[in-house]
């Protein structure tokens, strides 16, 4: 244990070498980024112009939205459900809405405000803030899914032709998911999530031969779309409330598994997975909290602990090398998420989870990594966990895969506002930089919230 310590400090000193290099590039990055500011752009991008006029809104020009970078409520039908949950960003309404007179002149409520709404059911929101949010892409999919089957098996012709019509039109929604690849680097938060999705499709979860990391894929056939997770982390039997994730154990997984297996994960280009989504916040956090037990000898692990600046200094240079070696991997245009922390669902607090987190998104912002905020999101949603750490099945899930796909879907050039796809992804992805489309101005909107 105590080499880790050790080996936080050789692993600084490496750091120290490759961060002259990354800086570098960095700059060489950044540079080459003229600041277009939002896309206005509306014809030129589209190779499909059948789509475009069909899916083309009111509006005429592209903008850079992020719904789930919005104030806004997660929505869901019931709290078992995983259709119909949605993130519901505020772009209206609210400060609009009337009501006539909230209480009489006794005081009285005449307007009824509260009622049995636990998570936002039925009658709530309003429909016109749900046609703003974003894209139920994981419904619709599990939608084009049991629709296909019912075209297999359905024996009335008038029937078979009606779901026939739904599946054609589904197709020309979710075309652009063939032949991609999502990679998802992170716990056992990420690899539950990941088999959530793979299991809503009855897409049988692979496991690597490993023995001391995870590595799970899955390939969901309606598009031949492949998820794959890597794990860091303390995997099996040998875990306990002690165990961590020390640098060279990362090192170690990296070297031992994630690299040898990474030119099997490739998408579209056939160069690299379309998107890769990554963190290892509760580990980190993990880390720092066993490096300070072991400081002061103590058994107990102290969680309300707030991490110094060298500890952060230490996770950034992880986080950079994490980001420089999947970049090295795959090539620099690789779009990469960083995923924000989901905290524990226990008593003991989170602090350091906390302060690593922040340094994460301040980090993203100088390594030009865009958020996936769904840690911000769903905090305080314990009750939809599975146990301390991994989220159920459930809308959370749901949540985390519309999200997912969202991103997915304008990497391949697919431009959603509030709500429209105002354009599809073409079909020849070779021609387009979906990505950078609103990137600059993604990371120019970065917002340090917590
Ligand atoms: C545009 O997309 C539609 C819908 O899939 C397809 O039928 C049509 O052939 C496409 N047109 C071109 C020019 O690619
Ligand atoms: C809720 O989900 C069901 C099943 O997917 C769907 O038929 C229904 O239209 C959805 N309701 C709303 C308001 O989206
Ligand atoms: C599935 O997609 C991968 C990645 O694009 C591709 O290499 C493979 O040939 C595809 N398989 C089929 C059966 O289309
Ligand atoms: C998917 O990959 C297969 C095999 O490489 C290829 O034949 C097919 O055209 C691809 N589909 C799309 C939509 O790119
Ligand atoms: C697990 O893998 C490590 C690294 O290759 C090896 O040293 C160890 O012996 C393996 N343990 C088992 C139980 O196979």
């Amino acid at each position: 244990m105590q080499s880790s310590l050790y080996g936080a400090k050789v692993l600084v000193r490496i750091l120290l070498a490759a961060t002259v290099v990354g800086a570098l590039f960095l700059t060489l990055q950044f540079s080459s980024k003229l600041p277009t500011g939002a896309i206005e752009e509306p014809a030129e991008h589209s190779a499909n112009a059948t789509y475009e006029n069909k899916l083309t809104s009111s509006e005429n020009s592209y903008k850079c939205i992020n719904p789930y970078a919005q104030p806004g409520f997660i929505w869901m039908e019931t709290r078992n459900t995983v259709d119909n949950t949605t993130w519901v960003p505020f772009y209206s309404g609210l400060l609009d809405e009337q009501f006539a007179q909230l209480w009489d002149a006794k005081g009285v409520p005449v307007d009824k405000i509260i009622d049995d709404t636990r998570y936002f059911p039925n009658y709530f929101p309003p429909n016109d803030l749900l046609k703003s949010a974003p894209t139920q892409w994981f419904q619709l999919m599990r939608q084009y899914k049991s629709v296909a089957d019912t075209v297999s098996t359905e024996k009335s012709p008038d029937r078979k032709e009606a779901s026939t019509k739904t599946l054609q039109e589904l197709e020309q929604q979710l075309y652009w998911l063939q032949n991609r690849s999502l990679l998802v680097v992170g716990d056992s938060v990420d690899e539950t999530l990941v088999s959530h999705l793979c299991n809503s499709f009855d897409a049988t979860l692979e496991y690597g031969q490993t023995n001391d990391t995870s590595i799970v894929s899955c390939n969901i056939r309606e598009w031949n779309l492949t998820v794959t997770h890597w794990q860091f982390g303390c995997v099996g039997h040998h875990c306990s409330n002690v165990a961590g994730e020390t640098l060279e154990s990362i090192d170690q997984k990296w070297n031992q598994y994630f690299i040898p297996t990474s030119g099997s994960v490739v998408g579209q280009n056939g160069v690299s997975p379309d998107l890769i989504i990554f963190q290892f916040g509760l580990w980190g956090e993990q880390f720092f909290v066993n490096q300070y037990r072991q400081y002061v000898h103590w058994r107990r692990l102290d969680y309300t602990r707030t991490l110094n600046y060298k500890e952060l200094v230490v996770y950034t240079q992880l986080l950079r090398r994490t980001v420089s070696i999947l970049r090295d991997l795959y090539g620099h245009s690789v779009p990469i998420l960083y995923r924000t922390v989901a905290l524990k669902n226990t008593k003991e607090q989170d602090m350091p989870a906390l302060n690593l987190d922040s340094a994460a998104r301040y980090a993203c912002r100088e390594l030009d990594v865009e958020i996936m905020d769904f840690g911000w999101l769903m905090r305080g949603y314990y009750s939809f966990y599975s146990d301390d750490v991994n989220i159920d099945n459930g809308p959370l899930s749901a949540l985390w895969a519309n999200m997912a796909f969202w991103y997915l879907f304008r990497s391949q050039g697919g431009v959603e506002v509030r709500g429209d796809l105002v354009k599809m992804p073409d079909t020849d992805v070779t021609t387009v930089d979906g990505w950078n489309m609103c990137h600059d101005s993604f990371m120019r909107d970065l917002k340090i919230r917590s």
